[in-house]
């Protein structure tokens, strides 16, 4: 595996490349970011991973500075993985001068659940997407449904923009008691991530209800908070939503559900389509 920091040598490296496969990340990787690699190396092109811990998509009272940094092992991992390229950008190389040009997503998409407390969130991502998008220049980018929001604003991104890029979605990856794999999962203590499992299991439970025909959602949500409250959570929001945009949904349509609670100083996030 190449490792570059610059963005002339990429381009210089990609010169020529066909099909090109690329999976953005943070860093701090963890076996759901390989997944991601798997998957992108299964389409048989060159895969072109990036580390870049992304300031634009942090609020300034959120953990920038605390993000876990492990760039060796990340490169062992991409590596093993099957990954062609890593491209590992300072943010001077990424962000030369302010990045005053943004890609704003629509605030029906942006603003509700993640965005609701994180107004910035989504306008951060989908800046330094389309900005590695346009570094890179793949055929196809793989992203997790564990950001299940993520994912559906990069699909609505790269439609509206035309951008010539299949999107590919790939399955959570979790630990073997249901904990979501996270790079903040760091900030866990050993009794913190047992206890994380919780809120996955209950997300089974709300899902299994909605299939056996419950139909009072929103009693639903509001008897998930209580629990996760019970259960030693700060919960943010339980959602039961349709999954094609996130919105209130009717009986019948394919459905998604959402959540989102800290756990001591450390914020989890998840999601089960029902
Ligand atoms: P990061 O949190 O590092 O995640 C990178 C990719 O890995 C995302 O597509 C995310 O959905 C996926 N991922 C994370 N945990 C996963 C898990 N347990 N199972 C499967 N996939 C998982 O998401 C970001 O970085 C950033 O917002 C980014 C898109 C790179 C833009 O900065």
């Amino acid at each position: 595996m190449q490792v570059i920091h610059h963005i002339a040598a990429l381009r210089a490296a990609l010169a020529g490349q066909r099909d090109i496969v690329f999976v953005p990340t943070m860093g701090g990787l963890h076996e759901g970011h390989v997944s991601l690699v798997t998957a992108a190396v299964n389409t048989g092109g060159p895969v072109v991973a990036s580390v870049f811990v992304n300031r634009l998509q942090f609020a300034p009272a959120e953990d920038f500075s605390r993000y876990p940094r492990s760039l060796d092992r990340d490169i062992d991992l991409l590596a093993a993985a099957g990954c062609d390229f890593l491209f590992a950008p300072s943010e001077q190389e990424l962000y030369p001068e302010p990045q005053v040009f943004k890609v704003q997503p629509p605030s029906e998409l942006a603003n509700i659940l993640e965005g609701s407390t994180r107004p910035d969130f989504f306008t951060g991502v989908c800046t330094v997407v389309l900005k590695l998008l346009s570094i890179v220049m793949p055929s196809k980018a793989v992203f997790g449904k564990k950001d299940y929001q993520q994912l559906l604003i990069i699909r609505a991104m790269v439609r509206q923009l035309a951008l010539p890029i299949e999107i590919i979605a790939a399955d959570t990856v979790r630990d073997q008691h249901g904990l979501a794999l996270s790079s903040r999962n760091s900030y866990l203590s050993d009794a913190e991530r047992l206890q994380g499992a919780q809120l996955h299991r209950l997300l089974q439970e709300i899902a299994a209800s909605v299939r056996a025909g419950e139909m009072d959602w929103r009693e639903i949500e509001a008897h998930a908070i209580a629990a996760l409250v019970g259960l030693g959570f700060k919960p943010d929001y339980v959602a039961i939503r349709r999954r094609s945009d996130l919105m209130a949904a009717t009986v019948g349509e394919p459905l998604v559900v959402l959540a989102a609670a800290t756990l001591g100083s450390t914020r989890l996030i998840d999601n089960l389509e029902i």
